[in-house]
């Protein structure tokens, strides 16, 4: 059997049964797609509600994409869990849709990503430190979009410069979806929802707050100083921290994500944050102004 049925939700493996199922919906009906890795959280449920409350049907994919790891320890330590995501999501809305295809399935032709061109948004901060990373992104992004045809895809503001990116890879490749960007969702110590913080012990995920609330100060400090003070002042935050290691910090124009020398008036800024918990990597990133 292709697809089985949860309790109440389509669940479809296949790409034939997914094309079979959707060309069963009439045009007039309105399709929001929100892909994921899986190992759901508040998070992903945000922009689950927002695609339910804005589209006649909403598919939520399940892929962990394996051409988006430059670190072979971190596809494999991926959370997982199928079944649990797939309760989450009924509890939600017995209508969605999910697809959760195989790794064969996805890429027919061998697990390699497409090299895309993404004018520089790919050279810095993610792209800088994980090789390959957005090619990955792009390649499974593209293909889940040509796919399925949403008019509408779910994206987390937690993972600004994958948005970015997969704005400009519909705008390179000519695809005719609205990529909508949604607010971060935080634990209640401001640490960003994330599906790697499974793996944080009680300890790490405590001092992890430290990461939104240094990008909190680096906000109000954005008024009267300057970037470069800011940024060694996060730096040393870290500086010598027990359990956290800072990657890298950066403020960035949010439109070229270029690290910025000199504030211009009408300029829209983010500053960027990568920190190891031990061994788990994670993101965060605020809008200054
Ligand atoms: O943000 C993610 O979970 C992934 O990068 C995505 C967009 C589902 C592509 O695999």
């Amino acid at each position: 059997m292709l697809a089985f049925s949860a309790k109440t939700m389509l669940v479809i493996k296949t790409e034939k049964e997914l094309k079979s199922h959707l060309s069963s919906f009439g045009n007039e009906k309105s399709l929001g797609l929100v892909p994921t890795m899986g190992a759901l959280h508040r998070g992903h449920v945000a922009l689950v509600h927002r695609a339910i409350s804005e589209n006649d049907t909403t598919i939520v994919s399940i892929f962990i994409n394996p051409t988006q790891f430059n670190n072979l320890e971190d596809l494999k330590k991926y959370p997982q869990s199928l079944i649990g995501d797939i309760q989450i999501l009924e509890k939600l809305s017995g209508k969605i849709i999910v697809f959760a295809p195989s790794v064969e399935e996805m890429y027919p032709n061998g697990v390699t990503s497409v090299p895309y061109q993404f004018d520089g948004l790919d050279k810095v901060m993610e792209g800088a430190f994980r090789e390959g990373h957005f090619n990955g992104v792009g390649t499974v992004v593209e293909t889940l979009l040509k796919l399925i045809n949403p008019d509408k895809a779910y994206f987390g503001e937690k993972d600004f410069q994958q948005l970015q990116i997969i704005k400009k890879l519909v705008e390179i490749k000519d695809i005719p979806v609205d990529i909508i960007g949604c607010p971060i969702v935080r634990e209640p110590n401001g640490l960003a929802m994330s599906s790697r913080n499974k793996r944080l012990s009680t300890t790490l995920r405590k001092e992890a707050g430290l990461i939104y609330k240094t990008l909190e100060t680096a906000k109000k400090k954005f008024g009267t100083e300057s970037a470069k003070s800011i940024v060694d002042w996060v730096k040393n935050q870290f500086k010598g921290h027990p359990y956290l290691k800072l990657e890298y910090i950066e403020i960035v124009d949010v439109e070229t994500l270029m690290p910025i020398k000199r504030k211009q008036d009408n300029g829209k800024y983010r500053a960027f944050m990568a920190v190891y918990a031990n061994n788990v990597r994670l993101i965060d990133n605020i809008a200054l102004n």
